[in-house]
């Protein structure tokens, strides 16, 4: 694939209505569950980004049957023809962890390459290990591969050092088709986590305490097939209310979970942007006041999600006062600044906390997608900044925004797709 950059000119005001994809962190792990069993799945509101297309590819080597139509994937897995998940696989997108743990519930044997860091930091996969071994896996480190069994689940109590998403969905799958209970505490409460649990109990499992930071499984070995429509995303949601206040404009955001955004709303209201809610699946954003300063601090849902950090500070840039950010999930994800500083951004790094100044004018400049949600960061820059922007290694944004200039172009931005 050919590197593609995208060219913003700015100023502009966006208005008008947009419609939210599937969420990229709901839909991965619910293409892993579909290895757990030999019966057929449907996916609907799968959104079509590169990730999918990579959980796709390593779903089929490991012996899955992939049927696409349009946004909806039916997944069969009806026997597993190998247990490996190769290196060049996984450091492609460190998500595919996430067949570890139904390898290891359908065969009791799995092989994945250690994902390795990404830009955002280092990001190891010890307390998914971990959780394995509480249950009974072994777990052994062999040429930078994971490489497990697992015969039988035994009963367990699991306490997370500390929350993580995946490695919390890795645990209830491994264990989802034992026949012990598997308690699992300090779990992760994102809607992407509590979706997967929903539909393992659907498949048939039995989960106690479904949403909540503590979760019991008793697995099924009579796993059965699902029918689910992803969640919406809430990460591209609040990634296009914080474009709508950043332009000053006036958005309908369509195909939304209200449930899931509340403290992106928070923060906005507070910022005195207009967010009002229509109904549980659309909201209108509405920036035609000055923007008043705020502090930001990540925090596992439902606190402010680290994977919104990025495009706050973007938007953060064009408010009066002084504003601060401060990420406590990852250790790098300030890659993003500098290129925002390149655009005239008045930021200040201390350790893990952003002092940003405003109201900085911002002015187009070429700069350089790093990771996914700095790529968006950028995008929301060029939308204010005066003349043009060039965001290149935009296959970052292609991994988690669906057609992200094609929903923009309609609302007014002056925005367009080039080979680079
Ligand atoms: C998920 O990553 C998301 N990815 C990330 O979204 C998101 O930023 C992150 O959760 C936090 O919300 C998917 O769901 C596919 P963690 P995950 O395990 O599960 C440390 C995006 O932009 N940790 O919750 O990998 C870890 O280093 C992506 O869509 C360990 O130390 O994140 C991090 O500092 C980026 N050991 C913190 O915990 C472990 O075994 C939270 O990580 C696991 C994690």
């Amino acid at each position: 694939m050919a590197l593609e950059s995208i060219l913003i000119d700015g100023p502009s005001r966006l208005q008008g209505d947009v419609h939210i994809s599937g969420a990229k962190n709901a839909a991965l792990p619910l293409m892993a569950l579909t290895l757990l069993t030999d019966q057929p799945c449907t996916l609907r509101h799968i959104p079509k980004l590169h990730d999918i297309v990579s959980m796709s590819s390593i779903l089929h080597s490991l012996g899955t049957q992939i049927h696409e139509d349009g946004s909806t994937l039916t997944l069969t897995t009806s026997a597993v023809d190998k247990t490996h998940a190769p290196y060049e696989d996984v450091r492609k997108m460190r998500a595919s962890v996430l067949v570890l743990g139904p390898l290891l519930a359908r065969t009791g044997k799995a092989r994945v390459a250690l994902p390795g860091g990404c830009a955002i930091g280092v990001r190891p996969i010890d307390l998914h290990l971990k959780a394995f071994e509480s249950m009974g896996a072994n777990i052994e480190i062999e040429d930078g591969d994971v490489v497990a069994t697992l015969d039988q689940v035994k009963a367990c109590t699991i306490v997370f050092d500390r929350v993580t998403v995946t490695g919390t969905i890795n645990a209830l799958m491994a264990a989802s088709r034992g026949n012990a209970p598997v308690k699992l505490t300090n779990c992760a409460t994102e809607p992407e986590v509590t979706q997967i649990a929903e539909i393992l109990v659907a498949m048939g499992a039995n989960i106690d305490g479904v949403g909540s930071n503590t979760m019991t499984i008793v697995g099924n070995k009579d796993i059965q097939g699902f029918d689910v429509t992803v969640i919406p995303d809430r990460i591209e949601a609040g990634t296009y209310m914080a474009a709508a206040a950043i332009t000053q404009g006036d958005m309908i955001l369509h195909h939304v979970c209200v449930e899931h955004l509340q403290s992106a709303i928070a923060k906005l209201q507070r910022m005195q942007v207009g967010v009002s809610i229509l109904d549980d699946q659309t909201i209108r954003v509405v920036a035609d006041q000055p923007l008043l300063p705020v502090d930001i601090q990540t925090a596992p849902y439902p606190g402010f999600p680290t994977d919104m950090q990025a495009q706050f500070v973007s938007l953060l840039t064009q408010v009066e006062g002084r504003s601060t950010v401060t990420e406590t999930i990852f250790e790098n994800r300030f890659m993003h600044v500098p290129e925002l500083v390149r655009m005239g951004a008045q930021i200040r790094i201390k350790n893990s906390m952003l002092s940003i100044s405003g109201r900085a004018p911002l002015k187009g400049a070429p700069v350089m997608a790093t990771d996914l949600r700095a790529s968006a960061s950028l995008i929301l820059a060029g939308l204010v900044a005066k003349g043009q922007t060039k965001v290149s290694r935009i296959y970052h944004l292609d991994r988690g925004y669906e057609k992200i200039e094609e929903k923009l172009a309609p609302l007014g931005a002056k925005i367009q797709r080039i080979k680079s």
